[in-house]
């Protein structure tokens, strides 16, 4: 058995990569830890690198085609891992999920047409929708405590309400922020929900393979919505390979897959370069699961590592004052009265624990700041540069983004930057 090795730190600046050598431009700041875009500060397999390479030696970088391997591929991937059969005629490819989801609201919306998102959501799902010249319809997810902490939930009173009138969904199984893994009974009431009310749901599973508490494909919970759903999945998170530009798409109704792969060949818009293939073809595998597996025990640390942290470092012991008094008698007899005093304990930065994935939602709402002096406390003062909770849209305020897939060492230093920032801020 190969044994990978993520503590590895790698030197990512100057390998035009968006994490490291875009964060000075975007946000105007020198030595920032950059932790938010999603991608992993950890090497790309050596068995994928080395068929790369191996590609790139043959010395003709010529058009690429879709080999049969790289439906087997996907096919045995979702069939071993999600018991969910797809055939070949149901897939396809688009070089990354959000051009796909571009594609897909310009292919079965119309402008104008409402489109129901579940903010604090992935921020270019609100922005396609506008760029499709669509309407954003939200349906907040409430936030409820758990025996853990606290979780999202979605409100399917609200749903009911919101969804009417609405041409398409953008469901995001798991969800990112917050990595909740939405549970079958979840999603069978979506579709129900969406199949009473004709809406087309586009469902973006890109973080599926990473879920610490298994996954459902929202095309697997109601046959009959599944007609209207078109599932976009790719090797890109789960193997840390964003920048190869892989992804695939399931439509399981064949009208609705034509449809779709007739508008994509209309732009050539399903078309990869010489190497796009590669990733699922070769990650889908064995080995790809044995790194998966490491990945993930490694991620989870991470996580754990982090809500201890939080935990330790981050909990104040709390006076609350009820308007009940107690009367005590002086020894000179003079009788005084005081408030009741509750001590008690409160965390003051928290985190959502993520079922899936490596990117944290931290809560920092019990520090009671604006989200301007948020954002300066943690880019200006604790310097980190994380993902503004506020652009996930609403619900998202009070909370920071936090990129976890790195080693630990990067991790135990944006923890004691944290805390530094913490204790000058309050002077602790
Ligand atoms: C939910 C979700 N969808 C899509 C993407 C991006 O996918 P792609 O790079 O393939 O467009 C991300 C990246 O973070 C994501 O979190």
């Amino acid at each position: 058995m190969a044994k990978y090795n993520f503590n590895k730190e790698l030197n990512r600046k100057g390998t035009s990569c968006i994490k490291w050598d875009m964060t000075e431009t975007i946000w105007g700041k020198k030595n920032l830890l950059p932790m938010w875009i999603a991608d992993m500060d950890f090497a790309t397999p050596k068995f994928f690198t080395d068929a790369l390479i191996k590609r790139v030696d043959g010395g003709v970088l010529g058009y690429g085609c879709r080999p049969q391997k790289w439906y087997d591929s996907i096919i045995a991937w979702f069939k071993d891992r999600y018991n969910w059969t797809i055939t070949k005629d149901q897939l396809g490819f688009v070089p990354g999920i959000v051009v796909g989801i571009a594609h897909a609201l310009r292919c079965f919306t119309k402008p104008g047409d409402k489109v129901l998102i579940f903010p604090p959501v992935y921020f270019p799902f609100a922005n396609q929708i506008a760029y499709a010249k669509c309407k954003q319809v939200d349906c907040p997810l409430v936030i409820m405590e758990t025996k853990d902490g606290e979780d999202f939930e979605i409100d399917f009173k609200l749903l009911e309400k919101k969804i009417k009138g609405c041409k398409a969904m953008i469901l995001c199984n798991p969800h990112n922020p917050g990595g909740r893994v939405w549970s079958r009974a979840e999603l069978q009431k979506i579709a129900k929900i969406c199949l009473e009310n004709n809406v087309f749901v586009i469902s973006d599973e890109i973080h599926c393979d990473l879920s610490f508490k298994g996954h459902i494909p929202f095309a697997t919970v109601n046959a009959k919505q599944a007609k209207n759903t078109i599932t976009f999945h790719a090797p890109s998170k789960t193997f840390n390979c964003a920048g190869v530009g892989a992804s695939e798409w399931v439509a399981t109704d064949k009208a609705l897959h034509d449809k779709f792969a007739t508008y994509l060949r209309g732009g050539e818009f399903d078309a990869g370069h010489y190497d796009s293939f590669m990733p699922s073809s070769i990650f889908y595998s064995e080995k790809g699961k044995e790194w998966l597996s490491q990945a993930m025990d490694y991620i989870k640390g991470n996580i754990d590592y982090v809500e201890k942290f939080l935990k330790d470092n981050f909990t104040a012991q709390t006076i609350e004052l009820s308007g009940k008094k107690i009367r005590t008698e002086t020894s000179d007899g003079v009788a005084e009265e005081y408030a009741e005093a509750k001590i008690g304990t409160t965390q003051l930065i928290k985190m959502i624990r993520p079922q899936a994935s490596f990117l944290i939602f931290l809560d920092f709402r019990n520090l009671g700041l604006s989200q301007k002096e948020l954002v300066d406390f943690v880019v200006d003062k604790a310097h980190l540069a994380l993902n503004d909770g506020a652009m996930f849209g609403a619900g998202g305020e009070g909370f920071m983004r936090l990129n976890v897939g790195c080693p630990r060492k990067t991790m135990e230093r944006a923890m004691g930057q944290l805390k530094a920032a913490f204790c000058k801020k309050y002077k602790l």
